[in-house]
Order: C-alpha cells, then sequence, then structure tokens
C-alpha cells in the first residue's frame, strides 16, 4: 500500500480526508502536525508517495518548506496544498480553501498513479510499489516490473523496466539504487506471486551450507526487513513464518561463527545493513558470547535469544525508535506521542503478534515480553530486578551493549561500554552477565 502524509490541522477535515484517502485511494494516511515533523518522517521513509499539506500551519510556511525539501533532496514524493501557496502555484497543485474531499482524493489518485473509475467502489492502485531490496536476492523475476517516472509535475507514468525473463544480478539492481531508485512497481495482480516468489528464493539461499559469511549476513538481514515489512504490513502469515525461520537458523550460524566485534561492524556499516538487522545479529553475537561462558549453557539457549532478538523490535517503525535504551531516553526524544506510545509498548505488543507464530514457546514469549526488564512487557527498567527469567538478563545486557555500541554520541570500545552497563545493572546476576562479557573480550 502507498504512504501519504496528511498535514491538516482541523480535526473533522483531518477525519474525513483520512478515511476517504485510505477508502478510495488505497493509501495509508500517516498524521504529521508541522514541516519538520514531516521532513523528519521524509528522512526515514524516502518512498512516501505524497505529501497533502494545508499552505501553512500558524505562521510556519509548510507547503514551501515541504516542497523544497522534496527538491533539495530529489524525492519522488509528489504534493498538494491545501489553501494558497503563491511562491510555489506554478511547480505544485494548490488546491483552493475550502477543499472538498472529492477533488482531493481525485487528483490524490492520479498523484499515486490510482485508477478513479468510481469514487464508491474500492479503488485500488494497479500497480503496487516494493522496495529495491526485494530484489537483491534474485535473479529473475516471475512478472513484469515497472518503475513509476515524472511525466509532468503532477501526472505519473509506468514503464516496464525488467521483463519476466530477464536475468540480473545485485549489482545490476544497485545501479538502479546508484541512480536514487527506491521502489520498482509490480502490476497489482501480480504481486502476492512476486512476493511469494521473492519469499521462497530467500529461504531456498538461506538453507544453502555453502554460503560465504558476507553473504550469509547480507542476506538474512535483507531478509530481516522483509519480514519485519510484511509483518508491520499484514500481521503475520505462512510465508513470513517460514522466511523468519529460515532467517533465525541462518543468523544462528553466522553468530557461531562470527568475526570479532570491530571487522563485522566495519562490514555492517560499509555494506549499509539497516539499523533495524545490526541490532539484531550483535545482539544475537553478544548472547552468544554471555552464554557460551555459563556452566547451564545449552544451544537451544541461543536458538531461543537468537528468535528474541530477530522479533523483539519489529513492532517499531523508526531507527529512532529503536535506538531508545530507557525512559529518561525516550521522554527527551522528538518522536510524537504516538511514536512513544509504541516504544512503550513494544515488549508487549511484539508478544502479542507471536499468538500467531507456531514456533513461539514460552520461553520466547517469557523472555520477549521481559525484554526491557518489565514483567508486563510496558516500559523501560533502568536497573531490573532478580526476579526476572536468567535469559531475559543475558537479553537485557547484552542488547544495552549493543545500544551503546551502535550510538555515535556514546563509547564504541567494550572497555569503555562495560563500565557504564556496571553502573546500570547493579543486581548480582547482572553483574556476572557483564562479568562474562569482560572476559570474553579479553
Ligand atoms: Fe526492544
Amino acid at each position: 500500500m502507498s504512504q501519504t502524509i496528511l498535514i491538516e490541522t482541523n480535526p473533522d477535515l483531518k477525519k474525513i480526508y483520512s478515511i476517504n484517502l485510505n477508502t478510495f485511494v488505497g493509501t495509508d494516511v500517516i498524521h504529521r502536525n508541522n514541516a519538520d515533523d514531516a521532513i523528519e518522517l521524509l528522512r526515514i521513509l524516502p518512498q512516501v508517495g505524497l505529501v497533502i499539506t494545508q499552505s501553512k500551519v500558524g505562521a510556519e510556511e509548510t507547503a514551501i518548506k515541504i516542497h523544497r525539501f522534496i527538491k533539495s533532496e530529489n524525492l519522488a514524493t509528489a504534493l498538494i496544498v491545501l489553501g494558497e501557496s503563491k511562491t510555489i502555484s506554478d511547480e505544485v497543485l494548490c488546491l483552493k480553501d475550502p477543499v472538498s474531499w472529492e477533488i482531493l482524493i481525485k487528483q490524490a489518485a492520479q498523484h499515486l498513479g490510482v485508477n478513479m473509475q468510481d469514487a464508491t467502489a474500492k479503488v485500488r492502485p494497479d500497480y503496487l510499489p516494493v522496495g529495491v531490496h526485494y530484489f537483491y536476492d534474485i535473479s529473475n523475476t516471475p512478472c513484469d516490473i515497472y518503475i513509476r517516472i515524472k511525466k509532468a509535475p503532477n501526472d505519473y507514468q509506468f514503464v516496464k523496466r525488467i521483463h519476466s525473463k530477464d536475468v540480473f544480478d545485485k549489482s545490476d539492481i544497485q545501479k538502479y539504487e546508484d541512480q536514487g531508485l527506491k521502489e520498482f512497481y509490480v502490476p497489482k495482480d501480480y504481486i502476492q506471486y512476486f512476493t511469494t516468489f521473492v519469499t521462497n528464493n530467500l529461504i531456498k539461499k538461506l538453507e544453502r551450507e555453502d554460503l560465504t559469511m558476507e553473504d550469509r549476513i547480507l542476506t538474512t538481514a535483507n531478509a530481516h526487513e522483509i519480514v519485519r515489512e510484511s509483518i508491520q504490513a499484514i500481521g503475520f502469515d505462512d510465508a513470513s513464518v517460514e522466511l523468519s525461520d529460515a532467517s533465525i537458523n541462518s543468523m544462528v550460524k553466522s553468530v557461531k561463527n562470527s568475526p570479532q566485534v570491530a571487522p563485522l561492524l566495519k562490514f555492517l556499516f560499509s555494506n549499509k545493513v539497516s539499523f533495524a538487522y545490526q541490532h539484531c545479529h550483535l545482539l544475537a553475537l553478544m548472547c552468544h558470547y554471555v552464554l557460551s561462558k555459563q556452566s547451564w549453557y545449552k544451544p537451544e539457549h541461543l536458538e531461543t535469544l537468537s528468535f528474541v532478538a530477530f522479533f523483539s523490535d519489529v513492532t517499531l517503525k523508526s531507527n529512532l525508535q529503536m535506538q531508545i535504551s530507557s525512559m529518561r531516553d525516550l521522554n527527551e526524544s522528538n518522536l510524537t506521542d504516538e511514536e512513544k506510545r509504541q516504544v512503550m509498548n513494544h515488549a508487549k505488543d511484539a508478544v502479542a503478534l507471536m499468538t500467531n507464530h507456531p514456533d513461539a514457546n514460552d520461553y520466547i514469549k517469557t523472555v520477549l515480553i521481559q525484554s526491557h526488564g518489565k514483567i508486563d512487557g510496558i516500559g523501560i527498567e533502568e536497573n531490573p530486578g532478580e526476579d526476572l527469567h536468567p535469559l531475559s538478563k543475558v537479553f537485557i545486557v547484552a542488547d544495552a551493549f549493543v545500544k551503546i555500541l551502535l550510538n555515535p554520541a556514546l563509547p564504541s570500545s567494550k572497555k569503555d561500554i562495560l563500565p557504564l552497563l556496571s553502573v546500570r545493572f547493579t543486581n548480582a546476576s547482572y553483574q556476572k552477565i557483564i562479568k562474562a562479557l569482560e572476559q570474553k573480550f579479553e
């Protein structure tokens, strides 16, 4: 589903526009309050198809600010302005006040490449966007693939770029990316067929024994991204269950044979692996380090913790949310109230999702709900107690280690990170876990 950012301060109009955009244009509407908030989101989600904004919010020249940003970043995002904005009216569609929702959805449909045949029937786009990364681990596609190009400022056309018989590799796809392409488009009737094809190919690749360490990590990272997107869009289905199983097995394999942390970090950064997977992979690795020093260690403990690492932040939508490691971080962040609520509840929400995953056993659910030190999975505990499950304690310390490691503003050497953990986690069993990490690094 395409995404549209809407900035509308009148609550009644906001509701009418959102419902109709969603119903008739089939676009997911995200609300923002001003230009800065919208720009912040566009930095994270450059694939947003359309921004609809009031020309001004209070004294702010909202439309002009957003237009400048879209232009300077060369985004394919279209813009519709509600009300007059003389400075940009030659380049951007400005709808005169009062704007009727019928006119707005008609324009939105045109900007997003949707055929509006009948405003009373539910309209779906003819082509659906899929991230370029869906093409990283396949060498052909089961259907023709298109790109969206701008014909005129407010008019888009879909052009066939990959034929179903074409053979390509990752470097071909990267050439498109280098030119700034973020998404290909799949004809809507083929979307299910296409995603099943990609999932099956990824599973096959992840199950291969002869993958190099580098290829294994990059393929698992890509699978992680695809699982996250799929779960956030539609929840668990059979394909994401199978793909996540293959990914977790693959991650466990690479963690057991992992290079040292420094070269691993260099590899993750230089290959532009997503923050979500950097965090997930390093977290599983730290858990492995700690577990390998415990007398009670059994291989299934690493499997449990890797499973939890894979899904622990799956409901979070931005890197900013995933970087939060304390209530103080959360309160001082620029996140909206809704985004803060998502962070507060993400452990609990992840467990709720697990009811649809057949392999999520009670151990996994226990560690997942306690992953931020709270028994009920709500909030973040600064100094968790002894009452938690032993595996949860390992997970929490490992998570805190990795969050510091990946934060450019905090120390990145293990010698400097471990004392920070010692100050935060004062209870005896946590101190033991920190000691185990220390020994591992000696
Ligand atoms: Fe988390």
